[in-house]
């Protein structure tokens, strides 16, 4: 891996592994945001809560870990994924506590003792743990929401028996001591078990959005992570409970390199991380001392067809220097861009209902008017990933089509404006090529917009 490979814009710490974004809240004025982190290594051992902190959510400063594994306690093994809320003015951080063996996980409870959230006390007691009569392969990954002004939590579970992702609801009025509710979501419910079969349901995220539900579910297809869902829907009251009742759903990022986002809803909007993997199946190279990056921010929302589309926040805008704008005519044509970050807005042009495609470090997109599809194709490096569909749709009707390239060092993220977006790993190059084909008279107009944070830009 070359030293460009670093995303030097993305949210993560200069060295060590990084997973899951956990409990992205906003506190004491500031957005923060915590992750699956071992400091020490470029692997998935020992595991805290890293912490970033940011005024703006596109410059990010480093802080102290969080949480780490305390001896003798139920996360002696690692302090896995969960989420921060305010418990009486108090930010909380709830999180899966492993000892040594994930199936018998419980969760635990921290709580901050400052408003920069640099010093957090541990509950001594767990506040949950899998509830008994269920034979599970365990549970994990709390996310705390609120319904008819109740406190409930959900955790994400599947089936020892293996085949049944499922998420299991708790009342959580008493943070510090839960009751099991029962089942919210499982593969009874027929949109889900069509649109997101798996073992294991990891990092359920569950949201309002104007009068829908909206559920997120990380999907284990055992014997490793597999895709990320969604599923739109209602709750419903049901038994002493809840039900998540799925209408439609479908990914939620069609890329190769995208798991376990959490969200956060703040000031209307409904913001999002995820975490882009290593496209790599080993350990690191030696000399390598990082794996694994947070995604630049984004927000999502429902669209006219009722999915749940991404888009980078619109404060990416303060890393923008200044633009270049490079017009290319079809059947072909290609240009040179800046080297280092970059955030391209593309729009595509045509009078004829055809096709384009882009290539692009490393990245054929393909614009399918005919048949209203998108599709990313790169030369990925694990074998099982390699052999996902990227197809979204898009609509064919439509003369001009708009799409965001962000790259940073080994990261790209592409989002296709009222379509599906990907998050792949590359091979950064020093200066990438675009290139374009389109049928005549395509026009392909690219600003390239170099990113660069604001205290270069100022020369402070
Ligand atoms: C998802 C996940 C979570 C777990 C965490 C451990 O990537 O497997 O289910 O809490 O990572 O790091």
């Amino acid at each position: 891996m070359s030293p460009d490979a670093f995303p030097s814009l993305h949210p993560r710490p200069r060295a060590g592994w990084v997973n899951d974004p956990n409990g992205p809240v906003r506190w004491g004025g500031r957005y923060h945001l915590f992750f699956q982190h071992n400091p020490d290594a470029p692997v998935h051992a020992a595991i805290c809560w890293g912490h970033l902190s940011s005024a703006d959510l596109v410059h990010w400063e480093p802080a102290p870990v969080a949480l780490e594994p305390s001896p003798g306690t139920p996360d002696s093994g690692g302090c896995w994924s969960g989420c921060v809320v305010d418990d009486g003015g108090v930010a909380t951080a709830v999180y899966t506590a492993v000892a040594d063996d994930p199936a018998n996980a419980v969760i635990c409870l921290a709580r901050a003792s400052d408003d920069s959230l640099n010093a957090w006390a541990k509950d001594r007691r767990p506040a949950a743990s899998a509830p008994p009569g269920l034979a599970l392969s365990g549970i994990r990954d709390p996310f705390v929401f609120t319904y008819g002004n109740v406190r409930y939590a959900v955790v994400g579970a599947g089936e020892a028996a293996g085949g049944r992702g499922m998420v299991l609801l708790f009342r959580c009025d008493d943070l510090a001591s839960w009751t099991y509710l029962g089942v919210l979501l499982d593969m009874e419910d027929p949109v889900a078990s069509e649109t997101a079969a798996g073992d294991f349901w990891e990092c359920p995220q569950i949201f309002a959005t104007g009068d829908r539900w909206v559920i997120i579910l990380s999907l284990v297809v055992e014997p490793r992570p597999d895709r990320v869902f969604h599923l739109v829907g209602d709750l419903v009251e049901h038994d002493g409970g809840l039900r998540f009742v799925a209408q439609t759903g479908g990914l939620l990022d069609h890329g190769h390199d995208f798991y376990a986002p959490a969200i956060l809803q703040h000031d209307g909007r409904t913001l999002l991380w995820g975490w882009s993997w290593e496209d790599a199946v080993d350990v690191p190279p030696p000399g390598v001392d990082w794996a694994g990056s947070l995604t630049l921010t984004r927000e999502v929302a429902l669209g006219a067809d009722d999915r749940l589309h991404s888009r980078p926040a619109a404060e990416i805008a303060l890393l923008h220097a200044a633009e270049h704008t490079i017009d290319l005519i079809g059947p072909a044509g290609s240009t040179d861009l800046p080297s280092g970050p970059l955030d391209l807005a593309i729009e595509l042009n045509t009078d004829e209902g055809a096709g384009f495609t882009l290539e692009i470090a490393g990245m054929r997109l393909d614009l399918d008017l005919r048949a209203g599809t998108v599709g990313l194709e790169r030369d990925v490096r694990v074998p099982w990933r390699s052999t996902w569909s990227t197809l979204g749709s898009i609509d064919r009707d439509a003369r001009e089509h708009r799409l965001r390239i962000i790259l940073d060092g080994s990261v790209a993220e592409v989002f296709v404006a009222g379509g599906p977006c990907f998050t792949e790993r590359i091979e950064p190059t020093a200066s990438p090529r675009l290139e374009f084909r389109g049928p005549v008279p395509a026009r392909c107009r690219v600003r390239a917009r170099p990113l660069v944070p604001r205290a270069q830009t100022s020369g402070v």
